[in-house]
């Protein structure tokens, strides 16, 4: 380590869950950078001190993960995305100004074009499980290419309508006892709740209504092939999930902090594919 190597680190509360070190350490160790990558575990209370020091304490910008994501966002400067969105994940210092993007939608995006190419040339209606921040990455995406009916299901009315605020007319809010008569044809679905993650209620959904070709994605990667996702498999359904979506969303700080676009290969997904399989 010397005073030249670079230091990003993932700031959370708590933090040590996250895969992000062994994720951006793989690829500092694969593209032999002069770099670092740690666990920074910031209380609420000492969370805007700290983000407001990360150059004075050497880093060079971070991944922010829960409860920060909304304190980052307005401590910072973010960009389109991260404002189209509402909340910032990642944060890069730029000539000393503290900038924020969200890299989830191009996560979430990526990870549907690798697994289901092509996706987008027939699907103009989606159906989105959930009205999290997660959910508002990914409405956001389906924006970005072109989807112009995103039905939003949430438990909470509210939020569902926050996103109709938020996104426009694509949005169409819906309930849970709407999705049997939602999924009738559809061609895409995703779950962007915290539902079928472990230690959270179970996702029970009939995927039969849905169209022959249908895709399905979920951004639950915990346990990596969730219920959902295995019965979409069971229909020969393309699917893709939420480690890919982890993968994806992580290039662009790695190349904004260590300067080299990095590759998601198989031989990455494997090694964290099986550190989530040790934990489940
Ligand atoms: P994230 O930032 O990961 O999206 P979040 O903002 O807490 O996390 O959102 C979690 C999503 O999962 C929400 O849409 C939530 O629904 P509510 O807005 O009604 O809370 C949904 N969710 C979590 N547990 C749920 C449950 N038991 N039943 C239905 N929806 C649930």
């Amino acid at each position: 380590m010397s005073e030249a190597t670079r230091v990003a680190c993932v700031m959370g509360w708590p933090a040590k869950q996250s895969r992000s070190p062994k994720l951006h350490g793989y690829w500092i160790k694969r593209y032999n950078i002069d770099g670092d990558y740690r666990v920074a575990e910031i209380a609420p209370a000492d969370f805007p001190a700290f983000v407001q020091g990360l150059a004075k304490n050497g880093f060079v910008g971070g991944n922010v993960t829960m409860p920060h994501k909304d304190v980052a966002f307005s401590l910072s400067e973010p960009d389109e995305r991260a404002r189209a969105v509402g909340a910032a994940n990642t944060l890069w210092l730029d000539n000393g100004k503290l900038r924020a993007t969200n890299t989830d939608v191009e996560g979430f995006i990526g990870a549907l074009d690798v697994n289901a190419p092509g996706w987008d040339r027939s699907t103009d209606t989606a159906v989105v499980l959930g009205a999290g921040g997660a959910s508002r990455a990914v409405i956001c995406g389906l924006i970005e290419r072109g989807v112009k009916t995103i039905h939003v299901v949430n438990r909470t009315a509210a939020k569902a309508a926050a996103a109709k605020e938020r996104f426009g007319s694509a949005v169409s809010p819906a309930t849970w006892e709407e999705v049997p008569r939602l999924l009738n044809g559809a061609k895409l679905l995703i779950n962007a709740s915290s539902l079928g993650m472990k230690g959270q209620p179970e996702l029970k959904i009939d995927l039969s209504p849905m169209a022959k070709d249908a895709v399905v994605a979920d951004i639950v990667y915990v346990p990596l092939k969730t219920k959902l996702l295995e019965a979409a498999q069971q229909r020969g359904f393309k699917t893709s999930d939420g480690l890919d979506m982890l993968l994806y969303q992580a290039v662009r700080g790695f190349t904004l902090w260590f300067g080299k676009k990095p590759e998601v290969t198989k031989e990455l997904r494997d090694m964290l594919a099986a550190d989530v399989l040790k934990s489940t």
